[in-house]
């Protein structure tokens, strides 16, 4: 992965992810491929089981794995993002909506999972400033929210 600019490969999409599994995902959810991926997580061993997975997936060129909470550093305020992907709880997700909105590039969808279905539409209601949102799917009484930058 590549946080220069300059060395942004063509095709693919750029991507940020709060996961532990980084370097699993980004594979999962960008099946047309993915250029470089930032994953951020304000847990130590999440961030340490990430960076070990991306090696083991190969990806640890393509991916960096940052310790921060939301966007909270520097290396992610620098960036806008073709893909935004998050898998915490609806609280904390609705307390990041204005800053997802704001890394969102021009045309960037947006993936948020761990929300319950009953709390679906009070994410979405955080979230529809700045993006088109819906309910892509639902399984087991967790929503799948996803969206468009507007
Ligand atoms: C449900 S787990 C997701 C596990 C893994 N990320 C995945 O997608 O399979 C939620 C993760 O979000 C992290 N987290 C919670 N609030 C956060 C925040 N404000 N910024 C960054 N990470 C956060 C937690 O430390 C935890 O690792």
């Amino acid at each position: 992965m590549s946080i220069d600019d300059n060395r942004r490969p063509q095709d693919g999409a750029n991507i940020a992810h709060d996961p532990a599994h980084a370097g699993a995902k980004p594979a999962e959810l960008a099946p047309g491929g993915f250029a470089w991926g930032m994953f951020a997580d304000n847990d130590p061993i999440a961030t340490t089981i990430a960076r070990d997975n991306a090696r083991l997936n190969r990806l640890a060129r393509r991916v960096q794995v940052i310790d921060a909470a939301g966007f909270a550093h520097p290396l992610l305020r620098r960036h806008q993002f073709d893909l935004v992907l998050a898998n915490i709880l609806a609280r904390p997700l609705i307390d990041l909506a204005p800053v997802f909105a704001a890394h969102a590039g021009r045309g960037a969808r947006i993936a948020l999972a761990g929300v319950l279905v009953e709390q679906a539409g009070q994410v979405i209601a955080a979230y529809e400033a700045g993006f088109v949102m819906r309910v892509n799917a639902v399984l087991e009484g967790w929503a799948l929210l996803a969206g468009e930058r507007r």
